[in-house]
């Protein structure tokens, strides 16, 4: 695996590629590399040629009482993950490759109504630095296809609507969840979770699960279940953000008649926030 710290010499070398007519998948990432993050590279390896994963801990991204600094970096591990998993080529590129201007300054690209509920709601801005880095990162290495983990649902969301909304021409192309054997999704801040939380936090998949349960047993009462299930959450110690039973596509409360529903959760541990969701298709 060849690493690039630059945007030219990446550039340069996938433009041999691209004239060799050869396909080129495209897997953005934070680092910290985990089972999910390398399933992402082999799918990416089984529709197209040439793979290209990226590592950077995007500031704009994190709000200003967030985790940015102490965002584990394992960039040693990380490589040589990649390698086992057949990865071509690593963009590791600093904050002044990808924003030489300052961030302060930085032009952003925005994606209304999606990003101002769920986590947008508790976390703003983070949406814009998502959209804005991402349509950065596809201008850079020009991908046939980008592979995002379905374990951010409203992150695949938004990028499947922002790539729509600005013709841009990558396949996005979703991949499932992979979880720990007791199903807690596997995630880099898993790390901040402490010993006495562990047993603990699989709750925030199984009460999204029951909800799933009881929605395809024909109880439509999302507010009443949505509540019962943060109580459960709380009980265990933990404050719930947000669950919530939404339209798959528009992520908006979901309406009695809607047949494609996601139910989505968040909750805090003591230095962690974890997320998971849930799909169901109605009949
Ligand atoms: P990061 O959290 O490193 O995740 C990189 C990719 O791996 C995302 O598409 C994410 O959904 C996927 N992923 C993470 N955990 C997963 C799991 N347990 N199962 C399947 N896929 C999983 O998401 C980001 O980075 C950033 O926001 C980024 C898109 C790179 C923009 O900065």
């Amino acid at each position: 695996m060849q690493v690039f710290h630059t945007v030219n010499g990446l550039r340069d070398i996938l433009r041999k590629h691209r004239n060799s007519e050869q396909s080129i998948g495209f897997v953005p990432t934070m680092g910290n590399l985990h089972d999910g993050h390398l399933a992402l590279i082999k799918q990416a390896k089984e529709t197209n040629d040439i793979v290209v994963c990226s590592i950077f801990v995007n500031a704009l991204q994190f709000g200003l009482n967030e985790d940015w600094d102490k965002y584990p970096r394992t960039y040693d591990s990380d490589c040589k993950k990649l390698e086992e998993a057949g990865c071509n080529y690593l963009f590791y590129p600093d904050d002044s490759e990808m924003y030489p201007n300052g961030l302060d300054t930085q032009s952003r690209v925005i994606c209304p109504t999606m990003t101002d509920v769920l986590c947008g709601a508790s976390r703003p801005g983070h949406f814009e630095g998502v959209t804005t880095v991402v349509s950065k990162l596809f201008n850079i290495v020009q991908p046939d296809e980008a592979i995002f983990g379905i374990k951010d649902y409203q992150q695949l969301a938004v990028i499947k609507r922002m790539t729509e909304d600005l013709c841009l021409p990558v396949k996005i192309t979703p991949a499932p969840i992979h979880r720990e054997a007791d199903g807690l999704a596997m995630s880099s801040r898993n790390s901040y979770i402490t010993e006495d939380e562990r047993p603990k936090v699989k709750v925030l998949k199984e009460v999204l699960e029951l909800i799933a349960q009881q929605i395809k047993a024909g109880n439509l009462g999302f507010i009443k279940l949505e509540l019962e299930a943060k109580k459960r959450i709380e009980f265990e110690g933990f404050k719930a953000d947000y669950v919530t039973v939404s339209n798959s596509k528009t992520l908006q409360p979901a309406a009695v008649d809607d047949r494609q529903i996601t139910i989505l959760g968040a909750m805090y541990t003591e230095s962690a926030r974890l997320i998971d969701n849930v799909s169901i298709t109605l009949d």
